[in-house]
């Protein structure tokens, strides 16, 4: 089979940094068209440089990045310094890049691409919220065809929320962007808090990375430790959940996951329970399924294709 093409669209974020490597190193089965940077855990400059210098991390300066929306569609944006620190990507202390940006924004270069491209051939990977996604639904909703799946990390059920009660970051900072990409009607994966939850870096797993020697695995060393803090004091968990890194993870091995075909909408009225992904998981409603919504991976085989992979960067 030749390589899926897709298009990751990000906010690093040191845990879409780690989902960016991991693309990055498996060329075998994922061809990187583009890395589209959206607003989101940090301001939209902080997101689009940390594309950069992961890529350059990699040893990949030839990919082509791409700024997007610097804000929600219709919101202020919402941040979370509170878990990837100042810059976004706190951790390892990477050089500035020398690599540039593109300079067509992320919107028109996604547009541009789609027009081009075949019917159900390129995958999107959506890792921050959704805004650049929902936008270019918005002015070309004929390209749909052209998108063969969006496997995205956002939502939750069974885990409910991190940023509310009732809401997971990525949905919550731009629900109405959320709520497009649902309706959209194309085939989805939805990557939620329910089994990102379960991919969680133990001491053991971050020094198989750091034990790798080189630069790729030394930095995600440094970069779950500095993001584990987080959640060790938030629900006491054994380490850093890899969020993002799920989506392209099921790129490569999609065998790691299970889930359900379920019907999810978007909350996008209620200002207590904004952004929730209320999930159909126990099939009580007659709503269509719009969404293959992941609860459970294999944990070890996921490290083990993490480690494998970063291995030959
Ligand atoms: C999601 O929000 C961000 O903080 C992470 O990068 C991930 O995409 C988890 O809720
Ligand atoms: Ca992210």
């Amino acid at each position: 089979m030749p390589p899926r093409k897709i298009i990751i669209d990000t906010d690093p974020g040191q845990d879409d940094a780690v989902a960016i490597l991991l693309a990055l190193a498996s060329p075998e089965e994922i061809d990187v068209l583009g890395i589209t940077c959206v607003a989101g855990n940090v301001p939209l400059e902080l997101t689009s440089k940390n594309a950069l210098k992961i890529c350059e991390l990699a040893g990949k300066s030839d990919v082509k990045v791409y700024a997007g929306c610097d804000r929600p569609l219709g919101r202020a944006l919402v941040t979370a310094e509170h878990v990837h620190g100042k810059t976004g990507l706190d951790g390892p202390d990477l050089p500035d890049p020398t690599m540039q940006l593109q300079e067509q924004h992320a919107v028109e270069y996604i547009i541009d691409t789609l027009s081009r491209a075949e019917d159900n051939s390129v995958t999107l990977c959506p890792l921050g919220p959704l805004t650049n996604i929902a936008t270019v639904l918005q002015r070309a909703p004929e390209l749909a065809t052209k998108v063969t799946q969006i496997v995205l990390m956002g939502g939750a059920y069974f885990e409910v929320g991190n940023i509310t009660p009732t809401a997971e970051f990525n949905i919550y900072v731009d629900p109405e962007a959320a709520d497009i990409v649902f309706k959209s009607g194309i085939n989805l994966v939805v990557m939620p808090l329910d089994v990102t939850h379960k991919a969680l870096v133990t001491a053991a797993r971050n020094e198989a990375f750091r034990a790798l020697g080189n630069p790729a695995g030394i930095a995600v060393a440094q970069m779950t430790e500095f993001f584990e803090r987080f959640d060790r004091e938030k629900y006491g968990s054994d380490g850093a959940p890899l969020h993002d890194p799920c989506v392209t993870a099921y790129l490569v091995r999609p065998d790691l996951f299970t889930g359900r075909h379920i019907n999810v909408e978007i909350e996008t009225r209620s200002e207590l329970t904004m952004g929730m992904t209320v999930a159909d998981w126990w099939g009580v409603t007659n709503r269509t399924p719009n969404a293959l919504f992941i609860g459970d991976l294999n944990a070890d085989g996921f490290f083990t294709l993490l480690t494998d992979r970063l291995a030959r960067l």
